[in-house]
C-alpha cells in the first residue's frame, strides 16, 4: 500500500540526536535556541519561541496576543480540531466562518459578514489549509477595518508563500506543526513566530512556567518547552525542506497533469499564491452523492493506494462541541467535508507510485 504520508528521516539527523545525546543537554538548550533562529530566519519574521507541538504553539500564541475569557475568535470549521480547540483552550469562543470551495481556506466575504454580526470579536485564527495559502491581503484588510488580532496556523504550510511572503509572517503571530506527517518533522513539535518583541517575551513565558528569572513566576505558564532532541532533527530536517517542498510540488503537478476522471476535481493554485502540497486533496462528485466517496476510497484501497479524509466532519459538529452553544452554520465546508480525499503527494514518492496512483484514480467509474 502506498502511504498517505512517510517521513524522511536520514544520516544527518541520527547524526545531530547523537550529538544531543552525547553532550548531555537533553532539554532546551543551544540545539533549540538555533533551530528558533533558523526556522525564523527561513522564514524571514522576527522573533521565533519553539515548542512542544503545533497544538501548545496555537494555545501559546492566543494566549500572548492577549485573547482571553469570553473573547470571541473568528476561525474557520474545516481543520484539524487543534484550531478550534486552542480557542477553547484560553476561555474563548469559536465562531465558526464559511469556506472557499476551491481553496478550503476562510472566505473573506464570509468573514467580513461574521465581523458585522461580532463586532466586540477579538481576532482571527486562519489556517493555510493542505499547504495553500489563505487570502491574506482580504483577510488583513479585513482584520485592520474591524481591529483584530491575526494569527495564522501555519502547521501545514513550511514554505508556502504568498504575494512574495511566507506565511505566518503576515498575522500578528504565526504558528507550525513539526509533526511526523508534515512537510518537515522533529517529531512531535511546533514553533510561534511574531513580529512584536513583546508578544515574543510572553510567549516565551507562558511556555516556562511564567518564568524569565529561574523560579520566578510572573504569570501562569505551562511546560510546552521543545527539547534538544526535536531541534536537532529540526535543525537537519529544516536544511532538507525546501527539497521536500520542490518533491511535493511536482508530485502534485503531475498528480494534476495525470488525473482525468471526471468524477475527480484536483487542487488549484490560486496566482499569487505558492501552494506546498502538505495535501493533495480531490474531491469526489457523481450521482452516487454521499457514496460517491466511501466508493472512491474503497477502490483505492483495492488499488494499493493509501488515502485519508481531511476532513470527515466540521469541527462544530464533532461531539466534543456539542453542548457549548457553539452552533456553526458553513454550508461550503459541510460539503466539502462529504466530499474531499487526499491522497499520497509527499517526497518519498517514486515515478512508479505516481503512475499507480494515477492509474487507480482514473479507472474509477
Ligand atoms: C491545521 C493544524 N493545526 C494544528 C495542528 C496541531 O499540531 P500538532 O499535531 O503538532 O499538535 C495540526 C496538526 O495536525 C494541523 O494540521
Amino acid at each position: 500500500m502506498i502511504p498517505i504520508a512517510q517521513p524522511i528521516i536520514g544520516e544527518e539527523e541520527i547524526q545531530r540526536v547523537t550529538e544531543v545525546l552525547r553532550s548531555g543537554e537533553l532539554a532546551a538548550g543551544r540545539y533549540v535556541k538555533r533551530f528558533e533562529e533558523k526556522f525564523t530566519e527561513f522564514l524571514g519574521a522576527a522573533h521565533g519561541v519553539a515548542v512542544s507541538s503545533g497544538t501548545t504553539a496555537l494555545h501559546t500564541a492566543l494566549a500572548a496576543l492577549g485573547i482571553g475569557p469570553g473573547d470571541e475568535v473568528l476561525t474557520t470549521p474545516f481543520s484539524f480540531i487543534a484550531t478550534a480547540n486552542s480557542i477553547l483552550y484560553v476561555g474563548a469562543r469559536p465562531i465558526f466562518v464559511d469556506i472557499d470551495e476551491k481553496t478550503y481556506n476562510l472566505a473573506p466575504g464570509a468573514l467580513e459578514e461574521a465581523c458585522r454580526r461580532h463586532p466586540g470579536a477579538k481576532g482571527i485564527l486562519l489556517v493555510h489549509l493542505y499547504g495553500h495559502p489563505a487570502p491574506m491581503k482580504e483577510i488583513m484588510e479585513v482584520a485592520e477595518r474591524f481591529g483584530l488580532k491575526v494569527i495564522e496556523d501555519c502547521a501545514q504550510a513550511h514554505g508556502a508563500v504568498y504575494g512574495g511572503k511566507k506565511v505566518g509572517t503576515m498575522g500578528d503571530a504565526g504558528i507550525f506543526s513539526f509533526y511526523p506527517t508534515k512537510n518537515m518533522t522533529t517529531g512531535e513539535g511546533g514553533l510561534v513566530v511574531c513580529q512584536d518583541e513583546e508578544v515574543a517575551l510572553l510567549a516565551r513565558r507562558f511556555v516556562n512556567h511564567g518564568q524569565e528569572v529561574r523560579y520566578t513566576h510572573r504569570e501562569l505558564g505551562y511546560n510546552f518547552r521543545m527539547t534538544n532532541f526535536q531541534a536537532a532533527i529540526g535543525l537537519a530536517q529544516l536544511e532538507k525542506l525546501p527539497g521536500f517542498n520542490e518533491r511535493r510540488r511536482a508530485n502534485g503537478e503531475r498528480l494534476t497533469a495525470g488525473i482525468n476522471n471526471p468524477k475527480i476535481i484536483t487542487p488549484v493554485e490560486i496566482p499569487g499564491c505558492r501552494h506546498v502540497y502538505h495535501q493533495y486533496t480531490v474531491r469526489v462528485k457523481g450521482p452516487q452523492g454521499d457514496k460517491e466517496r466511501e466508493q472512491f476510497v474503497e477502490h483505492l484501497r483495492q488499488q494499493g493506494v493509501g488515502c485519508q479524509i481531511h476532513y470527515p466532519q466540521v469541527i462544530y459538529r464533532q461531539p466534543v462541541y456539542q453542548g457549548l452553544g457553539l452552533n456553526g452554520s458553513c454550508p461550503v465546508a459541510e460539503q466539502a467535508a462529504r466530499e474531499v480525499v487526499s491522497l499520497p503527494v509527499h517526497p518519498a514518492l517514486g515515478q512508479g507510485d505516481l503512475e499507480q496512483i494515477l492509474q487507480a484514480v482514473n479507472s474509477y467509474r
